[in-house]
């Protein structure tokens, strides 16, 4: 039997960590300078935390989780995503102790048993920002601007922000009766999901993928007409904030997104480069997440961005051509005996902070200088039982093919000067 990886698990093979590692040290580098610290958050958690943190009706948690007992017989959950976790953690470790706002990176695998098809994944990778400890609008804009900067900073384009406030529960209450009075007489125009969202949660219908149900949310009452005075002022104050700083966003009324702990500003990145899954990232803000998973009232905004996501737009645009590097040195040797003064000298290069390797196969010549090409080596040094006899070796520069005779005692500073 031949075994694979499961259904929508992927394997990030050699040639496509880099550009992983690539967009990540982008993010990593923002971070610190927007001053959000780096935290690791467990792989599972107690189902409890998510179903309470993201709310049972929606599809997360009614039909996407990968949820387990243990031996134990506790129900565990592999993370769908990252900020329940980072605002338990908060509460457990007393973040509220520390001046506030706190503001925590995160950069990991989550799992969502999705149907896969392209940019959809059951195991997938997010970068994300939560600023915890203030309702201020302007970290609102300021998360925005982050999403925007990173974005930018991967030289992405042809992008567009989504922003939309979808209030406080009190707004909320007052747009779910209205909404529920304008879907009424076009239930049976809905996908079976949306009648069961129309009972259990009707703003989730706002977010139907569904042909049919969009066309149906279109001329549906817009949540920002039912805003409380406070909430209303919160969305002027964070509108304000990104004409600012110049930010391009447009107005979606209907962004609610898929997780039910959003109070306020939602938003979304969307790329015109993607297909179906075109959101590139998405947050918003949750004041009332750490009160409802347990702890006290505190408000926070994040977004998290999808790392696959990123990278098919960098692949589609032509960004990535130079992540791939090859190694500094690849030794040639030819015979026994040097081929043990080649495995030694490998190892001092290599002590010397020079990436090299060599062959194991006892390959000839020609094959070995063929697999120094294939590992895109920057110079081949070349050590054949004549050189060697001679105390000398060949140093073959593979960009302009030209090459120098180097004694093997000059090596060392020789390529030292060159590294510099
Ligand atoms: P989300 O919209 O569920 O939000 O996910 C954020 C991003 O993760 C999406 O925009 C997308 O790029 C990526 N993503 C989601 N699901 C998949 C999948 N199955 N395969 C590939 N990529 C995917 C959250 O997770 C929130 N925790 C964001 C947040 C942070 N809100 C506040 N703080």
């Amino acid at each position: 039997m031949e075994i694979t990886a499961p259904r929508g698990v992927r394997d990030i093979l050699p040639g496509e960590t880099e550009k992983w590692r690539f967009v990540e040290g982008v993010a990593y580098n923002l971070a610190k300078r927007y001053n959000y610290r780096e935290i690791i958050i467990p792989i599972f958690e107690h189902t409890e935390l998510f179903s309470r943190g993201i709310g049972e009706a929606t599809d997360i948690v009614s039909k996407e989780m990968y949820t387990f007992e243990d031996r134990g017989g506790r129900s565990l959950t592999l993370r769908p995503e990252a900020t329940a976790s980072i605002v338990r953690a908060y509460l457990e470790h007393h973040f509220e102790q520390k001046p506030q706002p706190q503001k925590f990176y995160f950069f990991g695998p989550m799992f969502r048993y999705e149907r896969p098809q392209a940019g959809r994944y059951r195991q997938f990778w997010q970068i994300d920002f939560e600023a915890l400890g203030s309702p201020d609008p302007l970290l609102d804009v300021e998360v925005i601007a982050l999403a925007w900067d990173l974005m930018f900073s991967l030289g992405i384009k042809n992008l567009e922000i989504q922003i939309n406030s979808i209030g406080c529960p009190k707004c909320k209450e007052g747009y779910k009766i209205a909404l529920k009075e304008y879907l009424a007489d076009k239930l049976n125009l809905l996908c079976e999901d949306c009648q069961r969202r129309y009972e259990t949660n009707v703003l989730r219908i706002l977010d139907c993928k569904r042909e049919s149900c969009r066309s149906i949310v279109e001329g549906a009452p817009k949540i920002t007409d039912y805003l409380c005075a406070d909430c209303k002022n919160h969305f002027e104050e964070v509108k304000e904030g990104l004409d600012l700083l110049s930010l391009p966003y447009i107005l979606n009324p209907y962004l609610v997104r898929g997780l039910d702990y959003y109070t306020r500003t939602t938003f979304e990145i969307i790329s015109y480069k993607l297909g179906a899954q075109n959101a590139l990232c998405g947050g918003g803000r949750y004041d009332l997440l750490a009160f409802e998973i347990g702890g006290s009232m505190v408000p926070g905004v994040g977004f998290a961005a999808g790392l696959e996501r990123i990278v098919m737009v960098l692949e589609e645009e032509g960004l990535l051509q130079d992540t791939e590097k090859g190694i500094d040195i690849f030794i040639v040797s030819i015979g026994e005996e040097a081929k043990k003064q080649a495995f030694k000298l490998l190892h001092i290069l290599r002590r010397e902070g020079i990436s090299a390797d060599m062959d194991y196969t006892n390959k000839n010549l020609k094959a070995q200088m063929k697999i120094a090409n294939q590992k895109k080596a920057a110079k081949v040094l070349i050590i054949g039982e004549d050189e060697l006899s001679v105390g000398m070796v060949k140093i073959r520069d593979m960009d302009s093919g030209k090459q120098e005779e180097v004694s093997l005692s000059d090596v060392l500073s020789y390529l030292r000067r060159w590294k510099k």
